[in-house]
C-alpha cells in the first residue's frame, strides 16, 4: 500500500513540501494551527509569493475543480496521526528575541503534538533547520510520548530550498540528505523520495548531527561567498577596480565557480543572517566556539555593506538627505518573493528616511508586507511613479522588471539622472548613454 503523508507547518517550506508530495503521487494531509491559513490553502492560494506554488496547489487540492484531490489540509493532530505513516516537520526556527541562539519552541511544541498522538508505528522526519543537538533530544522525547513507544521513530531530513525557487528545487532537489538511525528509516524515506523526479539524485544517509550540520554548513558556505565577493569589493571601490569583473574572472575557476559572487548590499530574508549566528551560539555551547569566529566577520562584512549604501546615496546628492527625494527600487529580500524579512533594501531605505530622506519604495510584489513593516515610508505603485521627481534612485532588489525599464524615459521623469545600483545588476554603459550618472558599489565611477 502506498504511504501516506503529512506535512506540519504551511509556510514556504511546508506548503511547498506538501504540494510536491501530492505531485509525486502520494495522498497528503498537511496541519497548520492557523486556520485562517488553512482556509486559505484550500481554496488553492497562498500567504505568500512564491512563483508556480498556487498552479501545483490547484492541481492537486481537493475539493478544487479538476484537482487530483490528493492533498488536504487540517488544524486537528489527532487526524494528522491517525492518517500520516511518514510525518514532515516543517516550521519555523526564527532567531531569538535579542539573542543569536534559534528560537526551537515551534518545532518542540509541533513534536510534541503529534507525538502524543502517535499510536502505530510512523516515521517522524524533521525538516526543519535546526542546531546540531536537537534531533537526538527531540528522538528522546518522542519515544517518551508517543503511545505507539519504538515503533515511533525520527529521522532528520534538511531542506535546502531558496524563495522564489522553492517548488523547482523541492521537486528537483540538488540531493537528499537524511540522517536515519535505523534501516527501517532510511527504506521508508528511500521510498518517499523514489520517483521519477529524483531519480540520479543523490542520496546521503548520515546520523542525526551530520544531517543537522549539513544544513547550517551549506548556509554559511553560501553566506561566506557572498561576504567574500562583498569584502573584495570594499577593496575595489578605493583601489578603482571592477568587482564585477573580479568576480567574472574568478569565477571561472571551476574550483571557484561563478554563483553567489553577486557584490552589493549584501545577504538578508529568514534564513542565511539568522542560520549563521545560530551556528555561532550553538558551536559556542558546544565549546567549539573557535572554530566559527569567522562567521562573525562573515556577519559585518555583510552588515556594513548596508551602511555602506546609505553614505554612498548620501555622499552622491551632496552629504546630506535632507530636502532630498530618493527612489528605493525594490524592498524584498531578493526577487521573485515578496518577503521582506531582514531585507537589505528596506534597510536601506530606512536608514536614509532616518537621515531626513524623503524615500518612495516601489516593489513588484513586496509593497503589502514593506507597508506593513515600514508604515511611515512613502510607497508609489510603479518604478516611474517611484522615479519621478527624484533626486537620486537606489537599485536595491534585482527584479527583472527593473532590468527592462527604460532609462531614457525615467531619465527624463526624475529630478536628476542619478541612478545607484546596490546590486550590480544593471548594465552600466546602457544606463550612461541614456545619460545618467551611473554608480555601482564595487564599481569605478565611470
Ligand atoms: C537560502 C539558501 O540558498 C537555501 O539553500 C536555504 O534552503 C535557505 O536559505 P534564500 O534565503 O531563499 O535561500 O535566498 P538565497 O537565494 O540564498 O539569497 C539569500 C540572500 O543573498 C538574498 O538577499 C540575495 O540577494 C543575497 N545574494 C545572493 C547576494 O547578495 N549575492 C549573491 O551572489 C547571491
Amino acid at each position: 500500500m502506498a504511504l501516506k503523508i503529512t506535512v506540519i507547518g504551511t509556510g514556504y517550506l511546508g506548503a511547498t513540501h506538501a504540494a510536491a508530495m501530492a505531485e509525486l503521487g502520494f495522498e497528503v494531509l498537511g496541519l497548520d494551527v492557523v486556520p485562517e491559513k488553512i482556509a486559505l490553502l484550500e481554496s488553492g492560494r497562498t500567504p505568500m509569493y512564491e512563483p508556480g506554488l498556487e498552479e501545483l496547489l490547484r492541481r492537486h487540492v481537493a475539493g478544487i475543480e479538476g484537482s487530483s484531490g490528493r492533498l488536504r489540509f487540517t488544524t486537528e493532530w489527532s487526524e494528522v496521526a491517525e492518517f500520516g505513516d511518514v510525518h514532515f516537520v516543517c516550521v519555523n526556527t526564527p532567531q531569538k528575541q535579542g539573542e543569536y541562539a534559534c528560537d526551537m519552541s515551534y518545532v518542540d511544541s509541533a513534536m510534541e503534538s503529534l507525538a502524543k498522538h502517535l499510536d502505530k508505528p510512523s516515521l517522524v522526519v524533521g525538516k526543519s533547520t535546526v542546531p546540531v543537538g536537537n534531533a537526538e533530544r527531540l528522538a528522546a522525547r518522542i519515544a517518551e510520548l508517543a503511545p505507539a513507544g519504538s515503533e515511533v521513530e525520527l529521522a532528520w531530513n534538511p531542506e535546502f530550498l531558496r524563495e522564489g525557487f522553492a517548488v523547482q528545487d523541492t521537486l528537483h532537489p540538488d540531493r537528499i540528505v537524511v540522517g536515519v538511525r535505523s534501516e527501517r528509516a532510511e527504506k521508508l524515506l528511500r521510498e518517499v523520495y523514489a520517483t521519477p523526479v529524483t531519480e540520479g539524485t543523490p542520496f546521503v544517509v548520515t546520523d542525526f548531527p551530520t544531517a543537522e550540520l549539513v544544513k547550517t554548513a551549506a548556509n554559511s558556505f553560501l553566506a561566506t561567498k557572498i561576504s567574500f565577493i562583498n569584502a573584495m569589493a570594499e577593496v575595489c571601490e578605493p583601489a578603482g577596480g571592477d568587482v564585477v569583473k573580479l568576480a567574472e574572472a574568478i569565477g571561472y575557476d571551476e574550483r571557484i565557480g561563478p554563483k553567489f559572487l553577486r557584490a552589493g548590499i549584501g545577504f538578508g530574508g529568514g534564513c542565511l543572517p539568522k542560520d549563521i549566528r545560530a551556528f555561532m551560539a550553538r558551536a559556542g555551547e558546544l565549546g567549539a566556539d573557535q572554530a566559527l569566529t569567522f562567521l562573525r566577520e562573515i556577519d559585518s562584512i555583510n552588515m556594513r555593506r548596508r551602511g555602506q549604501m546609505v553614505d554612498m546615496a548620501r555622499d552622491a546628492v551632496g552629504g546630506s538627505f535632507l530636502g532630498k527625494r530618493v527612489a528605493v527600487l525594490g524592498a524584498t529580500f531578493k526577487p521573485d518573493s515578496d518577503d521582506v524579512r531582514d531585507s537589505p533594501a528596506l534597510n536601506v531605505a530606512g536608514q536614509i528616511h532616518l537621515q531626513g530622506g524623503q524615500v518612495t519604495v516601489y516593489d513588484p510584489k513586496g509593497m503589502d508586507n514593506a507597508r506593513r513593516l515600514f508604515p511611515t515610508l512613502a510607497y508609489a505603485d510603479s518604478a516611474a511613479a517611484a522615479v519621478r521627481d527624484a533626486h537620486v534612485v537606489l537599485h536595491l532588489t534585482e527584479w527583472r522588471e527593473f532590468r527592462e525599464l527604460d532609462p531614457v524615459a525615467l531619465g527624463e521623469a526624475a529630478a536628476e539622472p542619478l541612478l545607484l545600483d546596490g546590486r550590480n545588476a544593471l548594465d552600466p554603459a546602457v544606463w550612461r548613454a541614456a545619460g545618467w550618472t551611473f554608480r555601482a558599489m564595487g564599481r569605478p565611477t565611470a
